[in-house]
């Protein structure tokens, strides 16, 4: 038999070195730069709990987008009772005005482009005082 507690430790210290990346970020939280998008509403609410709206903005819109465009329904949405008109730059535009600190944060990080301004309209950029 070859050495195989020095066969294993050796195998241990190889996953925990090539597997870095994975666990470094969550311990410490520092090993990236992370998007942090800057709110800028003196809204407290985003129309559904952050939790959600981080991982479904994309899909709230596509189906406002059916709803306006498909079927022809432009009744507003309430969301815990503010009345919400279903639309991209006439709805989360006004809240979330600075697109570049917001938006793009997370979208640049990830390389993800949406093409909706291209038709669009984003209202001229709304930006804090802290720097
Ligand atoms: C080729 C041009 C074009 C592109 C690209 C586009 N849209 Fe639209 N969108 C429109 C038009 C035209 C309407 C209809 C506007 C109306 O009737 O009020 C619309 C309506 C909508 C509506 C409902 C009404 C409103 O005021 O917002 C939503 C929501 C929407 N689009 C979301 C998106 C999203 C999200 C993207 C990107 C993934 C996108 N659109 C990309 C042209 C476009
Ligand atoms: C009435 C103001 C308002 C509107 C309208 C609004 N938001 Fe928000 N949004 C907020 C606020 C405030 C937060 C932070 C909430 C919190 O931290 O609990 C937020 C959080 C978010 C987040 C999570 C951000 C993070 O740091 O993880 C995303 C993504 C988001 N909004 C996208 C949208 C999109 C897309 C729309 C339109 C469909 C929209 N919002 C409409 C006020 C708004
Ligand atoms: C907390 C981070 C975060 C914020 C803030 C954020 N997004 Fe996103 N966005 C994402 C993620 C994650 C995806 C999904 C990427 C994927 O599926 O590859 C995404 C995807 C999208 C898509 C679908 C893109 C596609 O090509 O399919 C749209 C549309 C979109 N976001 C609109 C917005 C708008 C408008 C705002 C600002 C009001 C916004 N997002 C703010 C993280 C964010």
């Amino acid at each position: 038999m070859y050495d195989a507690p020095k066969i294993i430790t050796g195998l241990a210290v190889f996953i925990a070195i090539a597997t870095t990346p994975l666990w470094y970020n969550q311990w410490t939280g520092k090993a990236q730069i992370v998007p942090k998008p800057k709110i800028v509403t003196d809204k407290k609410q985003c129309v559904r709990p952050a939790a959600y709206m981080r991982e479904y903005h994309m899909t709230i819109l596509d189906e406002w987008r059916t709803n306006v465009i498909r079927n022809a329904d432009r009744r507003p949405v309430t969301v815990s009772n503010e009345q919400y008109q279903m639309s991209l730059s006439n709805t989360c535009i006004t809240c979330h005005s600075n697109k570049s600190d917001f938006c793009d944060q997370c979208h640049n990080y990830l390389g993800v482009a949406p093409s909706c301004w291209d038709c669009h309209t984003f209202p001229k950029e709304k930006k804090d005082a802290i720097h």
